[in-house]
């Protein structure tokens, strides 16, 4: 890292030599109203703004990009706009996480191909967050993240609405027959009211503390809620700051070690954080050529206690968490389980940045001796049925089910379980182990969220709303539930999970985990032999070259080629 000045910006190269294309670029910049004075020896930063009509978490970004660059042209740069996918999460199909690495393959040609020295990353609704950061990694341009914040807390009836969690509660009371559909409307109308990301700590919110946590945001930045003034001031500080970042040469492998991301896993687990961070978090590691694998999380999960008492695990919302301290203080009550000396986008150490934070709130950030949960938010498991590994949110599940042994009831894909779920006729109780297959990073294909299998109809009439449910998909991290998700490898490629049946008995064992399939190898191999591999879904286009790259959960859902830190060319100016 060496300071730059005017003459090497990588901007320089298209508009300081004494050539034709030079010519061109300039006259290109004054047809858009720019004089010389306005971009030359300046700093040119993008801003990769996944704002659409179709994200309402990214509402307010049309207009906060506004601050953004104020902040920009404040410190001496040159801000330029680039769009970039939306991914917005409750609308596109069948998953954006079909179309995560797309994001990150956007974002990163994207600041190859122009003219810019540094980026200002404006996401937040789940997988921007990710596929933002794994494209400005491989880039590996100076880098600050501007997290969209949470919504405001819903409402219905004087009742506090949690994003998701709440839709998922209505819905299994409507199909009990215990809700009516005239809830339906103010639930509708009242958990949702504002632009911003889900406010519980589903992986939007997840992601963003671990952002924060990697030291690719400012501090405090990852809980200000979307539409609160402060969110304004957070996007022009983080425009200054990227001006000063590209002068100071402060680049994502300058600030990011292994010891960033076991920070950041600690801070995952001590929200109860999504499992999808799992996945993220692997794919991120390993774009900065650290070897992560999901057992790290494990590893920490053992002795990282449940402090931040936020639902889909805990009580409160993502404001409460916000005005009890946020994240900086959540660090700081883990200080003494953390490397403070981890570097962030404010050229200082995590230790200085989280320094001035406080709890506030001590029930939302618990102490450490009365957290909600001593320990084991997050548990990677292996066994016969996931050799290559699965995973729960323990936190999420009933306690009597976290050791447990049920005959499986196989649904062979989404729509078989749609068809069959509600059947009076369904083999099930509530011992009973649901299995979906063919909902992996291929089968899905994108591994949707569909991880938590809704109850039975018949059992929910009886009063059951937690069961064992299996399946290669993930879940929300608004969801909860005994489900048991990532499980490796896939269906779709051959995995164990695609060879079980009707009646197979599963054992589980969360705290040893083990998740294991009780039948002898030779049955298993005769089933293997016998297994016939599905055909896939896109014979071209995008889908197709999904399918031939994308790699298993462990791995992090990347594309092949992509993962790695191997140099790769500037393009040639011509
Ligand atoms: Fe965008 Fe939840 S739908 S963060």
């Amino acid at each position: 890292m060496a300071a730059r000045d005017p003459s090497n910006l990588r901007s320089a190269r298209w508009f300081g030599p004494d050539d034709m294309r030079t010519l061109s670029h300039r006259a290109r910049m004054k047809q858009m109203g720019y004089a010389s004075d306005d971009f030359d020896g300046k700093p040119v930063i993008a801003i990769l703004n996944t704002w659409s009509d179709l994200n309402p978490c990214h509402a307010h970004f049309k207009t906060r990009v506004d601050d953004v660059k104020r902040g920009i042209v404040q410190a001496g740069g040159f801000p330029v706009e680039l769009p970039a996918m939306a991914l917005g999460e409750v609308f596109m199909k069948p998953s954006t996480m079909l179309y995560r690495n797309l994001l990150s393959m956007q974002a990163e040609e994207q600041l190859r191909a122009n003219p810019v020295d540094g980026v200002v990353l404006m996401g937040g609704c789940d997988k921007t967050v990710p596929g933002l950061l794994m494209g400005a990694f491989s880039m590996n341009l100076p880098t600050i993240f501007v997290p969209a914040g949470p919504m405001l807390s819903g409402n219905w009836r004087g009742e506090r609405l949690g994003s998701g969690s709440d839709i998922w509660k209505f819905w299994a009371d409507r199909r009990a027959g215990s809700a009516d559909k005239s809830m339906q409307e103010g639930i509708e109308s009242g958990i949702a009211r504002s632009p911003g990301t889900c406010m519980t700590m589903g992986t939007a919110s997840t992601m963003a503390a671990i952002t924060e946590t990697l030291g690719m945001s400012l501090p405090g930045a990852a809980t200000i809620p979307a539409v609160d003034a402060a969110h304004t001031r957070m996007a022009s500080a983080s425009g200054r700051r990227i001006v000063d970042m590209v002068w100071e040469d402060l680049k994502p492998s300058d600030i990011i070690s292994p010891a960033s991301f076991d920070n950041a896993i600690k801070i995952a687990l001590a929200m109860g954080g999504s499992t999808n961070a799992v996945i993220h978090v692997v794919a991120l590691a390993r774009r900065m050529g650290i070897k992560l694998d999901p057992e790290r999380f494990d590893e920490f999960s053992v002795e990282t206690p449940f402090i931040v008492n936020v639902r889909p695990s805990g009580k409160y919302l993502m404001e409460d968490f916000h005005f009890a301290g946020g994240v900086g203080a959540a660090l700081k009550v883990l200080a003494e389980r953390l490397d403070l000396t981890t570097r962030t986008v404010g050229g200082i150490s995590l230790g200085e940045a989280i320094a001035p934070f406080e709890v506030y709130l001590p029930d939302v950030i618990r102490p450490l001796d009365n957290p909600v949960e001593p320990a084991g938010a997050l548990v990677v498991m292996k066994g016969s049925l996931a050799p290559d590994g699965a995973v729960i949110k323990r936190t999420a599940a009933e306690p009597r089910l976290l050791k447990h042994r049920g005959a499986a009831l196989v649904f062979k894909d989404y729509n078989d379980m749609t068809a069959r779920i509600d059947d009076p006729s369904l083999d099930v109780d509530e011992n009973s182990v649901l299995v979906l297959q063919n909902s992996g990073p291929n089968g899905g294909p994108g591994m949707p969220e569909w991880g938590q299998l809704p109850i039975p109809k018949k059992l929910l009439e009886k009063g059951v709303r937690d069961m064992i449910r299996i399946s290669d998909a993930r879940m929300s991290g608004t969801s909860y539930g005994a489900c048991v998700l990532h499980v490796a490898p896939e269906s779709f490629v051959g995995g164990p999970i695609g060879l079980l049946r009707d009646g197979d008995i599963i054992e589980i064992d969360v705290d040893g985990r083990r998740i294991d399939v009780l039948i002898s190898a030779e049955e298993m191999e005769a089933r293997r032999q016998a297994w016939v591999a599905p055909g896939r879904k896109y014979e071209r286009g995008y889908g197709a070259m999904y399918g031939r790259h994308v790699t298993q959960a462990n791995l992090g859902c990347d594309f092949d080629f992509l993962t790695g830190n191997a140099p790769t060319a500037e393009p040639e100016i011509h």
